[in-house]
């Protein structure tokens, strides 16, 4: 079981889990911290489970999580930020993720546009931003993170594309402390990223990432493309060489291809 007593004693941040609310089963945690955030629940708010019966991922799918193995959590965020900048905070999370992972652990985490986190090139964790505004301004965003820590085994379906950290490292993981560790990375990039319009998030997301000069398959409302994964904008949009045109994308579910 996910001990809140240790989580807390070992957390340094500032802000980030001064709330914790903790489920053993709920049906989502963006849900529930969504409800939270409706009811004003101020920024920092960290909503965890043990398990999840209706955890959600991008494109409507659902995102399966053994029970009291892995770290399925979201947090409340109410960030002053002009609209422009919201699309470059997935690339915070995933950076601080992919730098705690590096730094404590000598893990090489490595990023894939948009959200994800590969480890040894399967997907290790996945992001599920939900933002709601009010009269143009932000008014609360969840950010959704299922981090894959000591399942053992996946389904057949995902065995070739998901893994954990307990099989690329042989060894348990100490589920509290990771996540002590990853808040206060994803703290101290958040606020800094919120306090400085120029910062260099881009290019840290960029150096853990493996993607760029490779060949892609992007599929987008049906319609699959492939082509060279080349750099992203400063707004975060992938661009992508397609038959020798350059094409941005903002929203589609990229495969690396491997041949
Ligand atoms: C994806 O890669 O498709 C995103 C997956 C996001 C999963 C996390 S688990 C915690 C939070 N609660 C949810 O229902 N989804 C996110």
């Amino acid at each position: 079981m996910f001990e809140k007593e240790k989580f807390s004693s070992l957390l340094k941040t500032k802000i980030f889990g001064k709330n914790i609310f903790c489920f053993d089963t709920i049906d989502s945690t963006n849900t529930q911290a969504k409800m939270l955030a409706e009811k004003g629940t101020e920024e920092g708010t960290i909503v965890i489970a043990d398990e999840q019966t209706h955890g959600r991922g991008r494109f409507s799918r659902s995102w399966i999580s053994a029970k009291e193995k892995n770290l399925t959590f979201s947090i409340i965020l109410r960030p002053k930020i002009s609209l422009e900048r919201i699309g470059l905070l997935p690339f915070i999370f995933a950076t601080a993720i992919a730098k705690t992972l590096r730094k404590y652990y000598t893990v090489e985490a490595e990023t894939k546009w948009p959200n994800d986190i590969l480890l040894n090139g399967k997907k290790l964790c996945g992001m599920l931003l939900e933002s709601s505004f009010h009269n143009e301004n932000v008014d609360y965003i969840i950010v959704g993170i299922g981090l894959n820590v000591n399942q053992e085994t996946f389904t057949d379906e995902l065995a070739q594309t998901a893994t954990s950290l307990f099989p690329e490292t042989q060894k348990e993981w100490d589920r509290e402390k990771l996540l002590s560790q990853i808040l206060l990375q994803i703290e101290n990039e958040y606020f800094f990223f919120c306090e400085n319009e120029t910062n260099d998030i881009l290019s840290q997301w960029k150096s853990y990432s493996t993607m760029f000069g490779k060949e892609i398959s992007m599929s987008q409302n049906g319609d699959v493309l492939n082509g060279i994964a080349i750099d992203v904008s400063p707004d975060g949009e992938l661009l992508v060489n397609v038959n020798n045109k350059l094409v941005k994308f903002n929203s589609a579910d990229v495969t690396l291809i491997r041949h």
